[in-house]
């Protein structure tokens, strides 16, 4: 069975394929063949991030492909062990495939009321169709106030849904290894990769319990 993971968000730029990368090279990295569906094709955003892993060589080896449609990714799904649908933003239709195709749905967002509220309402949206305990947020882009982080966190679980533990700070040092082709768990400073590795744990923990 292929285990299907969604990535998506209405907003744009909330860290979606950051996140979605981030998914496919930890389990990569243990040997499972993945591949990310690519389902923003005017952005080809993880495309073309493969073409900077291959062009530095980078392993492990993560297959990446645009689809126009989810259904058109779920055909050539079969084959891999896991597969990631990288969503694009403002496309209701797409993530609504997205949300009813995977076993689990990560919802990336940042801190400010700005970006938690839409993200609440899509997640609204969401559960009139899957069930809410496929849903599951992650706080991406985050600042140094662990009182904010906490506060986004809570408003989250007020509103009903869960939280991936940990959150993912907004860093040069992720920009800059995501544009060499790398995951933000392969950066070269320890408490940054600790944190990418931490939030990627505990995606596969939810996973797993998912399956279960
Ligand atoms: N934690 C972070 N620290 C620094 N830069 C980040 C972080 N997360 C994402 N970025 C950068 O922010 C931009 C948007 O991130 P990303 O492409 O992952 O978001 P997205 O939700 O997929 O965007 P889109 O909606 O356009 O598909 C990229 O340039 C990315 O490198
Ligand atoms: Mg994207």
């Amino acid at each position: 069975m292929t285990i299907l993971v969604g990535v998506v968000s209405q907003k744009g730029g909330v860290g979606k394929s950051t996140i979605a990368r981030l998914i496919a090279r930890e389990y990569a990295a243990a040997r499972w063949d993945v591949k990310i569906a690519d389902l923003d094709i005017s952005q080809t955003t993880s495309t073309d991030w493969k073409k900077r892993r291959d062009q530095n060589s980078l392993q492990p080896e993560i297959a990446v492909e645009p689809f126009r449609t989810v259904s058109q990714a779920l055909k050539h799904a079969d084959v891999y062990d896991l597969m990631v649908l990288d969503g694009a933003p403002h496309s209701m239709q797409g993530t609504l495939e997205i949300a009813r195709a995977t076993h689990l749905l990560i919802l990336p967002t940042g801190l400010s009321l700005d970006d938690l509220k839409p993200s609440i309402l899509l997640a609204h949206e969401l559960v009139a169709t899957i069930p809410e305990d496929k849903i599951s947020f992650t706080l991406c882009r985050v600042g140094d106030r662990e009182n904010e982080i906490e506060e986004a966190r809570s408003y989250i679980h007020k509103a009903g849904y869960s939280t991936i533990a940990g959150s993912i700070p907004e860093r040069t040092a992720y920009r800059r290894a995501s544009d060499k082709g790398h995951a933000i768990s392969e950066v070269s400073f320890p408490t940054l990769r600790q944190r990418a590795e931490e939030v990627a744990q505990n995606i596969i923990d939810k996973l797993s319990k998912q399956e279960a």
